[in-house]
């Protein structure tokens, strides 16, 4: 079984291929920037295909499509899990801002994606596992650009694995909610006893992305419960307003 994991140089990448490559006759291929924490996390495995690049460059899917058909003539899975936070309002980031987090969240997957279906329609069965958020389907202020890129991803995801089935090629969503890692360290949740609930693990994001694949899962929530989030959206959208939009949907309009 050969699984490549974007994003793989730390939080939910590299404990997602630490799980995969428990998986009887799993090889990794580990894509990011970061190639000594790639090369670090290849040797604790025992072995992995190590591809350090930047997927923001023109080049870079071309270049892992020919590296997997070279060297592995095969893909199994394809964890689509690099991405960034946002920052801001969209009043202090503006576009660049909403462009930048699109670039690495949607930009990127799409692209590696297109790159790697036609491996992915030869290796049927097989399978795409798109990392989301509970983002992608509920937003909130500040968070503009993340919310734009999760929602875009979980759009483009759902059409396209109804246009695969047929092809054998399952592509799945995995949502997580809240884990600290370096990318997104929630201090604040962290900070306080009563917040600090909230926060899931690296290894349950990366059960869920195998059961997923395995499972021929379409979405899956971590943890389940946060699958309510969109839920209440839905059914009470003032009272989510309330809850999550606090003064910027009470405030009085300047005359
Ligand atoms: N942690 C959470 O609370 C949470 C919640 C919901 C969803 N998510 C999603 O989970 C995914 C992983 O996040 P994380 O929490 O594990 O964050 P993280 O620890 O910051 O990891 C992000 C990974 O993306 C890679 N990456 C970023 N830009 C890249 C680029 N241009 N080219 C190649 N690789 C790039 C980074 O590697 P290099 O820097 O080495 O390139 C790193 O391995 C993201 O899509 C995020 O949106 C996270």
């Amino acid at each position: 079984m050969i699984a490549l994991v974007t994003g793989a140089s730390s939080g939910l990448g590299a404990a997602a291929a630490r799980r995969l490559a428990r998986e009887p006759g799993a090889h990794l291929v580990l894509v990011a920037r970061r190639r000594d924490r790639l090369d670090e996390l290849a040797g604790e495995l025992g072995g992995a295909t190590v591809i350090a690049a930047d997927l923001l460059e023109e080049a870079t899917p071309a270049l892992v499509a020919q590296r997997v058909t070279d060297e592995h003539g095969r893909l199994d899975l394809l964890v689509n899990n690099a991405g960034v936070g946002g920052r801001g309002s969209f009043a202090e980031g503006g576009w660049a801002e909403v462009r930048r987090v699109m670039a690495i969240n949607f930009d990127a997957q799409v692209r590696l994606t297109e790159a790697l279906l036609p491996l992915l329609r030869r290796s049927a069965p097989s399978g795409v596992v798109n990392i989301g958020s509970v983002a992608g389907r509920v937003s909130r202020p500040r968070v503009g650009s993340y919310a734009a890129s999760k929602f875009a991803l979980a759009g483009w995801t759902e059409a396209v694995a109804m246009e695969e089935r047929r092809h054998g090629v399952h592509v799945g969503l995995v949502q997580p909610g809240f884990v600290a890692t370096e990318g997104f360290p929630q201090r604040e949740l962290r900070a306080r006893p009563w917040t600090r609930w909230m926060l899931s693990t690296e290894d349950k994001v990366a059960e869920t992305i195998l059961d997923v694949w395995r499972n021929r899962r379409p979405e899956a929530y971590v943890p389940k419960p946060y699958g309510l989030v969109p839920v209440a959206r839905v059914l009470l959208p003032g009272l989510y307003r309330r809850a999550v939009g606090g003064g910027a949907f009470t405030a009085t309009p300047k005359p």
